[in-house]
Formats: C-alpha cells, structure tokens, sequence
C-alpha cells in the first residue's frame, strides 16, 4: 500500500515508518518541516510538506494514496496545562483530525487514528473497547474529535480504525523526560503512584499500527482497540523499575500539590486516574503479539536502546 503518514516525524513515527517499509509498504510522511529527520532518510521515505493546522492542505498533490495514518497532535505534556494552553491546544487538535478526515474523505481512503486509553477503572475492573470513552482532566482535549469520530462513522465515510494506545513509552518522547529525571534520582511519578496505567513500548505500538492497517479492509469503520502490553502496572512500579535498571536509589514521589502547581490540575488528574486495560482484542483480531510483553523486558530494551545512542529526537 501507498500511506500517508501524518506525523511520521515524531516518536511513533519513527518506529512505524520504517516498519511500514519493511512490510513492503510505501510511506508518505506530512510535515510541516522542509526535510525528513535524518533516521528517516534515505529508507525510500517521501516527504510532502504540509500543516494540518492550514486549509490548503487540503489541494496539496499527493498522488495515490491507499490509506492514512494519523500521528500528528500537539505535544501536551512538557508545560503547565493551565486553561489558556488547554483550550488553544484542544481547538488545534480538533483542527488536525477535521483536515485529516477531510483528506481521506477526498482520496477515497481508510484513515486509521491515534487515541489514548481514557478509561477509569476501579479495583480489578479491567475495560475494553465496549467501554465508553470517559473524558477528563487533560483527556478532556480529546472532545471536539469524538464528534468527528461519530460523524465519519454515521456517514461510513472516511473509513476509519481508531487505535487507542496507553502511554508510549521507548527511547524519545516524553519517556527521556522521565528518564533524564530519573537518573537525576528525581522520582516519574505523580499522586501516590499506586493507579495502573497501561504502557505499550513504542515498538509494539507501531506494529498494531501496521496490523490494522493490514487488516483495513475487513474491518468494520468505526472499530477501536486498545493497544496496550499484557500486564497491568502501577506508576509506581514503572518508575521503580526504571531506577533499579539505572542503579538509582527507590525514587519518593513529590507532594501532589506541588506538582500541580508544576504541571496544571487537568494534567495531573489525567496522569493519576486508574485504568486497566485488556489488548485481547487486539490479538484476537489483528493476530498482533507484543514483543515487550510487560514494561520490565520493555525498559530493558529501551535503555539498551538509548545506551546505543538510538533516540528519536
Ligand atoms: N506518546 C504517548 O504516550 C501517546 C499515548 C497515547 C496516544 N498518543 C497519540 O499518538 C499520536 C503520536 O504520538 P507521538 O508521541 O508520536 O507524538 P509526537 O512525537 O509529539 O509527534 C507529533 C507529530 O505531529 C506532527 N504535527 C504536529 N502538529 C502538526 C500539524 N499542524 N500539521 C502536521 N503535522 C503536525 C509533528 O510533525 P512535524 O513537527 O514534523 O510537522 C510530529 O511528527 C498522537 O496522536 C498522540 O496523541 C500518544
């Protein structure tokens, strides 16, 4: 297939991009920038030029293309969240996805989404795809592409695969922030620590990409999964884990309320729910299998990664 990838320069992008190669794919990737990062060039890549936030991305000549892929999203973590950023931010987002569906609306094509696992859970209730997406804190974001969703689906039109993915973690994003704290002894984790929060290492997340895309055709639009790895873990043995692979002392989590001061009430509330997740879905029907089956073989990897100098920027 022929895919355009929106968002292909950034974490994710940087492992799914060259998967898609490797599946005998061809891989378009939107930028806004004039020049491919360097990890991607020279792996047969296109680039086509492009801001999702601007309408004549809709005129831009891509030829052909078989499907899309949406990564692109404005990064929300790394500053305060406080009302102004947040409501800027949500309008952009919605825009991103608008123009995306639009595209794939014109080109005829399926369009296979990013989300985030936003489900809470209580005790040992675990939630799958028949859960209802529930909105909060700073997932609340997320609102204005619900309705695009329901509209797309009701119309049958694009056709879309929505990929909810718990948080990503592997060598860039917003884990080196974690990491770089980590190693400085300061402690990753938010509120007490002991709510789950389902991880999918970068890795595994951009082969259920793959799969659904591979799967497009025999998928019902509108169909969601859970991306996510087998074992639910807290923040707090993530962070753990993390500083015993680093030979750091137990990390001590800072005061709640300072940290949201730090990082603004609607991150922090999101960052703290409890959500348990099931991916049955997702092997059963797309036949995916992580390689990183929980985060301690996942972090492992990571570090490896780093210590190799592998970093998506
Ligand atoms: N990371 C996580 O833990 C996590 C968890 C669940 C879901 N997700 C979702 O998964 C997706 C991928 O996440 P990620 O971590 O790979 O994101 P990321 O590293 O922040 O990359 C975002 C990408 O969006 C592109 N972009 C931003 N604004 C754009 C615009 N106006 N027009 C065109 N492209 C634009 C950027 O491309 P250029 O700068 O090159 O234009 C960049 O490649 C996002 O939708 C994210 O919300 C992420």
């Amino acid at each position: 297939m022929r895919v355009l990838v929106c968002g292909g320069t950034g974490f994710v992008g940087h492992a799914l991009v060259p998967m898609l190669r490797h599946h005998g794919h061809s891989a378009v990737v939107l930028t806004r920038k004039s020049e491919l990062p360097v990890r991607l060039v020279g792996q047969g890549v296109g680039i086509l030029q492009g801001d999702l936030l601007s309408p004549s991305v809709l005129g831009l000549e891509m030829g052909d293309i078989d499907a899309m892929i949406l990564l692109a999203a404005p990064r929300l973590f790394g500053k305060r969240l406080g009302n102004r950023r947040f409501a800027q931010l949500r309008t952009e987002l919605t825009t991103i996805y608008s123009s995306a569906l639009e595209l794939a609306n014109t080109r005829g094509c399926p369009i296979i989404i990013a989300g985030g696992t936003s489900f809470r859970t209580v005790g040992d209730q675990v939630a799958d795809e028949t859960w209802p997406i529930d909105r909060f804190g700073a997932t609340s974001i997320g609102e204005g592409i619900d309705e695009l969703v329901e509209k797309a689906v009701t119309a049958k039109s694009p056709k879309l695969v929505w990929m909810l993915a718990g948080q990503i973690y592997g060598p860039g994003g917003m884990f080196m922030t974690m990491y770089r704290m980590a190693r400085k002894g300061r402690a990753p984790i938010l509120g007490d620590g002991n709510n789950c929060l389902p991880r999918i290492h970068v890795d595994d997340c951009a082969a259920a990409f793959v799969a659904a895309l591979e799967h497009v055709d025999t998928l019902a639009t509108g169909e969601r999964f859970i991306v996510a790895d087998d074992v639910a873990c807290t923040s707090r043995q993530f962070a753990e884990e993390l500083a015993v692979l680093l030979h750091v002392p137990k990390p001590r989590p800072p005061p709640s309320f300072i940290v949201k001061v730090i990082i603004g009430k609607r991150l922090f509330e999101s960052a703290t729910m409890n959500c348990r997740v099931s991916n049955a879905k997702l092997k059963r029907v797309l036949g995916w299998a992580p390689r990183y089956p929980s985060f301690r073989e996942g972090l492992q990897a990571t570090l490896d990664a780093i210590g190799r100098g592998e970093v998506t920027p």
